[in-house]
């Protein structure tokens, strides 16, 4: 209210308008940078389709512990990942998610791999069951 008034006295005398917008942009660009750090801070908001979980329930279920022993997950993130999330899920390249930071389940990495999102590749058919369980087992430990 008391920024619209001043904003329209500033606009009826016409002389020096230039100040007082730089000083509300000023304000504007502290609110921006709050509501940024609460989404940092905030769990994972952008939610997986429940098909995609269930399917990314099938694809744990079926890597056994044998299967994930010969699968190195370290190996699998360096070449497929580290492009875009960094060689310690430090990096946002292409808008990706800081991966230390990041709070989702197994499942939900899971479905997030399989299936891909937005600019994230979809790793099915690119890396099989097993190394997708044992890549996502892997960006825990980056956490
Ligand atoms: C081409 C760049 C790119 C590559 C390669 C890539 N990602 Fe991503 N990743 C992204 C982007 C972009 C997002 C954010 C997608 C969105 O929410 O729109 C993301 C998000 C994620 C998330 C979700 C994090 C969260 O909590 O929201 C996980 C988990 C993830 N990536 C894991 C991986 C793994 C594991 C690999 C390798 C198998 C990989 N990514 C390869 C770009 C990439």
């Amino acid at each position: 209210m008391l920024g619209l008034s001043v904003g329209m006295l500033v606009c009826s005398c016409g002389d020096k308008p230039s100040t007082e917008k730089s000083t509300s942009s000023t304000v504007k660009k502290a609110d921006q940078s709050k509501t940024k750090s609460n989404q940092k801070v905030s769990k994972r908001d952008n939610k997986i389709p429940k098909d995609q979980l269930r399917r990314a329930k099938e694809v744990i279920a079926n890597a056994s512990k044998e299967s994930l022993a010969g699968v190195g997950g370290k190996k699998i993130y360096l070449a497929s990942c580290a492009s875009c999330h960094g060689s310690s899920g430090m990096l946002s390249m292409n808008g990706a998610t800081k991966l230390k930071d990041a709070k989702g389940s197994l499942e939900e990495n899971v479905a997030q791999i399989y299936h891909g999102k937005g600019m994230m590749t979809a790793f099915r058919g690119i890396l099989k069951d097993d190394e997708i369980v044992a890549v996502a087992k892997f960006i825990e430990v980056l956490r």
